[in-house]
């Protein structure tokens, strides 16, 4: 496909047809033909709202897609087809766990095969390009949209980029069943000031480097064909109009060569974030920052031919954009294959790979005196405002779910233990109650939050329970029987209050289409857990922001590792569950970690490695998956680097008694930072490197990365 030729052949407006990006509604079918045979949409958006996280959108539309894109190519002046575009962040009819659920199982073949199956169903629904994967670090559960992204880590996020942009996109992305991914929000979105979503975020640009890019980055050398740019404003700055962010940065030196969409209304809110006066302004500030086509504002239909006219904006721009956005719709073979053939869809294939990942990203909190598994044969009561829910176990950010193939947690438990679960609705006689409490052995808590309480626009002050759960919680352990808490929460939760009510606790997440029946099996142990935190989970929501990978305070108190957190007056200073914690049935040993060889500077940079070594023993009573979590500490540099930062994980099933040996790479990419100008930089001096299973581990080893010649 000759895109020089076919550019040299249009017309400005045409071009600026290809920047504009409008939404599908069925009912203006009729405006969106004669919008398209004029030749103003380079794009649909198959969301009706801003908010497409929280309705599902209309579907059954392909013969109506198809019908518009005939008129494209056979009617519009250019040929050009549209590039339709729908927010496939976690599914679609097959739902998967919200991504920061997800990333709970640290399972990346799993997660790219969850993006692969997504894309298939959504192929066949017209759709060829997705607004996922959402790459925000957060270290704020605060912040609804967490959930839709990979947690607080840069390297899981930038390993979640990866497999993600490879389920989507496939080795090429012009085959069928495939979809053009979309790395979003760039950049910095999740460090929205306390929590709040769209506000203003404060970042400085060696954070920047060293804490929000490394995920971008992971998408841009996996090959995504698109980015999204966020809404937020960078201490001052509106990434919409940031040259610095959208164009030095994301293709200077991350050498991106996609095309970037705005955030829905966003090139118009620089208006709102004060500094755009006229929706003329807008567009000429965004294109010139980088921003290639106008999600919804139609700004730049409505502007982009006078700007050219009047010099404000050089041709050269325009063709820069839409030569992007024609590459890409050229590598997803949309030229040669405009039109969407429906294809057979292995849904049960979907479902089975749904259960898996939903399983694999359950985490056990806690389990006192070894109180899970269940036995099938016990007598469980099941209460709480989960236990018949099955809608909320989707998450936020499903459009297309298809609610017959969910499942509640009531009736997974009765197909899993018949005539053994007292599931209580309602309208249960209380005698009938305290009569099967009585004659149970458990009391199951199904706990959560609803999914329209998360995600955009839906940030919370209170990561606490709510007081009606945690009363039922606190009741529940007055009666003298294990109390195991099923908490369906997608968002972190602060658990100190009511942790002592339990004596078994799984953080669920928001499971997606086979959520119930994950749960249900790592009950009863048909699945031993596996999944460690993608996010700290806080004592109190007052702690908030915490996050394990921080550099150390000036001072700690009494020395006590926990990334150093100093007591507050009312609450220790420590997480109460950190990052990468997770229990299992069985227990792990790991070794001592052991480094071969030294290594020089220049050996570093020029691409060598140490190898760190050591051991994971199942030393418990039954089979289960270890993660083997390898961090390092650079203790003195010429900034302060993180107290732990992960640089490695593996995971690995184990008999009991089995022992396995591993290893882990450490190059420049593990051992070095970014300085505040964007230069990358590996200094000599003392390393000390940790293997366990989570960021608290103590198992560590010193090395010295030698100066050159010494
Ligand atoms: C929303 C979200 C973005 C989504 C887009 C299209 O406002 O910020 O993540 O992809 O609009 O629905």
């Amino acid at each position: 496909m000759d895109i020089e030729k076919i550019l040299a052949k249009m017309t400005l407006a045409e071009k600026i047809g290809q920047l504009n990006q409008i939404p599908f509604k069925r009912e203006d079918f009729p405006i969106l033909c004669e919008k398209i045979r004029r030749g103003e949409v380079g794009s649909l958006i198959l969301s009706s709202t801003a908010y497409a996280g929280f309705d599902a959108q209309e579907r059954g539309y392909v013969e109506m897609l198809n019908a518009l894109q005939r008129i494209a190519v056979e009617e519009s002046p250019s040929g050009i087809p549209f590039i339709a575009g729908r927010d496939v962040i976690h599914g679609h009819e097959v739902v998967f766990p919200v991504p920061l659920t997800q990333a709970a199982s640290f399972d990346m073949e799993a997660v790219e095969d969850a993006c692969a199956a997504a894309a298939e169903e959504a192929a066949n629904d017209g759709v060829r390009w997705t607004f996922a994967p959402m790459l925000d670090i957060s270290r704020d559960g605060r912040w609804g949209r967490c959930i839709e992204g990979t947690g607080e880590d840069p390297w899981l996020a930038s390993c979640m980029a990866r497999a993600m942009v490879r389920g989507f996109q496939g080795s090429n992305p012009a085959l069928e069943g495939r979809l053009a991914a979309c790395a979003k929000h760039y950049i910095g979105y999740g460090a929205s000031e306390g929590g709040r979503d769209y506000h203003r975020t404060e970042i400085s640009d060696y954070t920047l480097y060293n804490t929000y890019l490394p995920s971008f980055r992971a998408a841009v050398e996996a090959g995504c064909l698109s980015v999204m740019s966020s809404f937020n404003e960078i201490s001052g700055e509106p990434v919409t109009s940031s040259r610095f962010l959208l164009t030095d940065i994301l293709r200077g030196q991350l050498g991106f060569d996609g095309f970037v969409v705005s955030d829905w209304n966003s090139i118009l809110q620089q208006i709102q974030q004060g500094t755009c006066q006229t929706r003329a302004g807008c567009a000429a500030a965004a294109i010139h920052a980088g921003v290639d086509m106008d999600m919804v504002d139609e700004v730049y239909l409505e502007n982009l031919a006078a700007l050219v006219e009047n010099g404000q904006v050089p041709m050269t721009v325009i063709d820069e954009a839409v030569r992007r956005i024609l590459r890409v719709k050229a590598r997803i073979g949309l030229f040669t294959r405009p039109y969407t053939q429906i294809r057979p869809i292995d849904y049960k294939a979907h479902e089975a790979l749904a259960l898996k990942l939903a399983r694999e990203s359950i985490v056990l909190l806690k389990n006192r005196d070894h109180t899970l598994p269940l036995c099938k044969d016990e007598s469980v009561v099941l209460l709480g405002p989960m236990a018949h829910e099955k809608r909320a176990l989707l998450g936020s950010w499903t459009l297309d779910f298809d609610i017959r193939r969910v499942h509640s947690i009531a009736e997974a438990m009765e197909s899993a233990a018949p005539g053994k679960i007292t599931a209580v609705q309602d309208n249960l006689p209380d005698r009938m109650l305290s009569a099967a409490i009585h004659a149970s052995g458990a009391l199951v808590l199904a706990l959560g939050e609803s999914d329209t309480v998360t995600g955009e626009s839906h940030s919370m002050t209170r990561l606490e329970l709510s007081a009606a759960q945690t009363a039922l919680a606190r009741d529940a352990h007055a009666l003298g029987r294990k109390v195991i808490g099923v908490l369906c929460y997608a968002r972190p939760v602060a658990l100190e209050e009511v942790e002592p009510y339990f004596d078994a606790i799984l953080y669920a997440g928001h499971g997606g289409t086979m959520a119930a029946q994950a749960v249900v099996q790592v009950l009863y142990g048909d699945y031993n857990p596996s999944g460690h935190l993608a996010m700290t989970l806080p004592r109190r929501t007052g702690q908030v922001p915490i996050y394990y990978n921080a550099s150390s305070p000036a001072r700690t108190v009494n020395g006590y590792y926990n990334g150093g957190y100093a007591t507050y007056e009312d609450c220790a200073g420590s997480a109460m569950y950190p990052f990468g914690y997770g229990l299992s049935y069985t227990d792990f040993r790991f070794g001592i970690p052991q480094i071969e060889g030294c290594l020089s500077l220049s050996a570093l940079v020029d691409g060598s490695a140490l190898t760190v070594r050591t051991y994971v023993e199942n030393i418990g009573p039954c089979a289960g998956t270890a993660l083997a979590q390898c961090y390092i500490h650079d203790v003195c540099a010429s900034m302060a680097r993180p107290v732990r930062q992960l640089c490695g994980f593996t995971r690995m099933t184990l008999q009991p008694g089995e022992r396995r040996e591993i290893e882990f790479r450490l190059d420049a990419r593990a051992l070095g930072f970014y300085l505040r100008d964007g230069r990358f930089t590996v200094e000599p001096g003392c390393f000390e490197v940790y293997i366990g299973g989570d960021c608290l581990c103590k198992n560590g080893t010193a090395f010295t990365v030698a100066e050159d010649g010494q």
